[in-house]
């Protein structure tokens, strides 16, 4: 669990690298309608989250900052009988005061007054530019003339790149969650039929153990639905002899977990995929093994295209010399997408990967991220040797940069060809 020191530290760490009189100001994720009038479960937005830990909508966050002190003042929804009734409890701002270590927590009624005040008095205006909708142009409206407006998504996203141990903790036990998920998956696919009974048995699994989403929509794609990169209908039976790529996280307390293993459905690779398997697993393999402090994420990508160029022409999936493949990116028909992404609150964390001079951020210990190399054959590729067509596979873990070197924070989730069989056999 997060405590309320780390947040106040989190603030106070975001309120150092303000300007002088500089006023910030966040908002709460609305509702999202699903259809008509039922909605979405709500989720609150991560950078109000990662500053605040509340958890309602209707809810803003206002950061003033005159020299060096921060003040901090909470917004939140009015206690209200009938709406609770229908909608559930609200925190009110009496308790919200004696919850959250703010300075002043208001009801967000009085948030159109109190803003005008505010922004006379600031010069600097901080909002999160990829925040689009009525509230931010209206106060972008109120503040015409007399502010310069900054993005607070670049300060709050570079912070959220390096973890605490307790984030850490929080990514561990998502993992751990995600860890029995795909373990049942290996051991039962071969009783089941379809790939959304192995989702439902994965989405039990999830919630069972106190998760109450997947960090992302799970992905449980056999054979050929593998090559589909973004695969999530999830309909189609399970056949025997396939792979299934089961790209699968859960979300705890707000802390994301992303896992993907290629698995056979009855539980044995064939020669086939075993080749193609061992080849993706080697590059990923050798690709952790990279990871330090102070190295670029963009040359681990860059390696990872080398090694995967390589495994294809020993397979005879390419044909003619490593280099030239590289520079005509014939490797990009069959890994087409990048070697991994930060993870933190997000599945895909809102934290940069350049600075706002386009130079690339390097790898700290305190990062998180993906490394998730893979190979897709189309099944109507008549290019690449025919054993091979209709075969998907992506292995997928989480690291950690430490000081010196990595955590991979997902290495107990079987992953070895052995260790799959083993997993399926029991
Ligand atoms: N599950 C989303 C991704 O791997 O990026
Ligand atoms: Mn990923
Ligand atoms: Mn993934």
């Amino acid at each position: 669990m997060i405590l309320e020191s780390e947040y106040l530290k989190r603030r106070e760490q975001l309120g150092s690298k303000l300007e002088k009189n500089s006023i910030v100001v966040l908002f709460s994720a609305k509702q999202k309608v699903r259809s008509n009038d039922t909605e979405f479960p709500y989720r609150q937005n991560s950078n109000f989250y990662y500053l605040t830990g509340f958890k309602e909508d209707n809810a803003a966050l206002v950061l003033l900052k005159e020299k060096k002190k921060l003040k901090v003042i909470l917004f939140v929804q009015k206690k209200d009988k009938t709406m609770e009734l229908w909608t559930g409890k609200r925190l009110g701002a009496k308790k919200a005061k004696e919850q959250f270590s703010v300075d002043d927590v208001l009801t967000i009624d009085k948030f159109e007054t109190k803003i005008v005040e505010y922004l006379k008095s600031s010069k600097h205006l901080y909002y999160d530019f990829n925040m689009q909708d009525e509230r931010i142009e209206n106060l972008v409206k109120k503040s015409l003339g007399f502010n310069e407006h900054k993005n607070i998504a670049y300060l709050i996203g570079k912070q959220r790149l390096i973890k605490s141990d307790t984030e850490i903790e929080l990514i561990k036990k998502a993992l751990e969650i995600t860890k029995e998920a795909h373990h049942k998956a290996m051991r039962e696919s071969k009783n089941l039929d379809n790939e959304y009974e192995l989702l439902a048995d994965i989405e039990h699994t999830f919630k069972k153990n106190g998760a109450y989403s997947d960090a992302y929509t799970s992905i449980v794609a056999c054979g050929d639905a593998a090559n589909t990169l973004h695969y999530i209908s999830n309909d189609k039976k399970l056949v025997d002899k396939e792979l299934i790529l089961i790209d699968a996280g859960c979300e705890y307390e707000y802390y994301a977990s992303d896992i993907t293993r290629t698995i056979p459905v009855n539980g044995h690779f064939t020669p086939a995929q075993k080749e193609l398997y061992s080849m993706v697993l080697d590059v990923q393999i050798k690709i952790i093994k990279m990871i330090k402090s102070g190295v670029k994420r963009s040359d681990l990508h860059v390696e990872s295209e080398m090694l995967l160029c390589q495994g294809m022409i020993r397979l005879g999936i390419l044909k003619g010399k490593l280099k030239k493949l590289l520079k005509k990116q014939a490797h990009k028909k069959y890994y087409p997408h990048g070697i991994g992404h930060w993870m933190g609150i997000d599945v895909h964390d809102e934290s940069p990967y350049k600075t706002p001079k386009g130079k690339e951020i390097l790898l700290s210990a305190g990062m998180v991220l993906t490394i998730e190399p893979g190979i897709y054959c189309p099944k109507d590729d008549k290019g690449i040797p025919k054993k091979y067509r209709g075969i998907g596979i992506r292995i997928e873990d989480d690291i950690l940069v430490t000081k010196e070197g990595c955590e991979n924070l997902s290495s107990s989730i079987a992953k070895t060809i052995d260790e799959i069989e083993d997993k399926a056999s029991l």
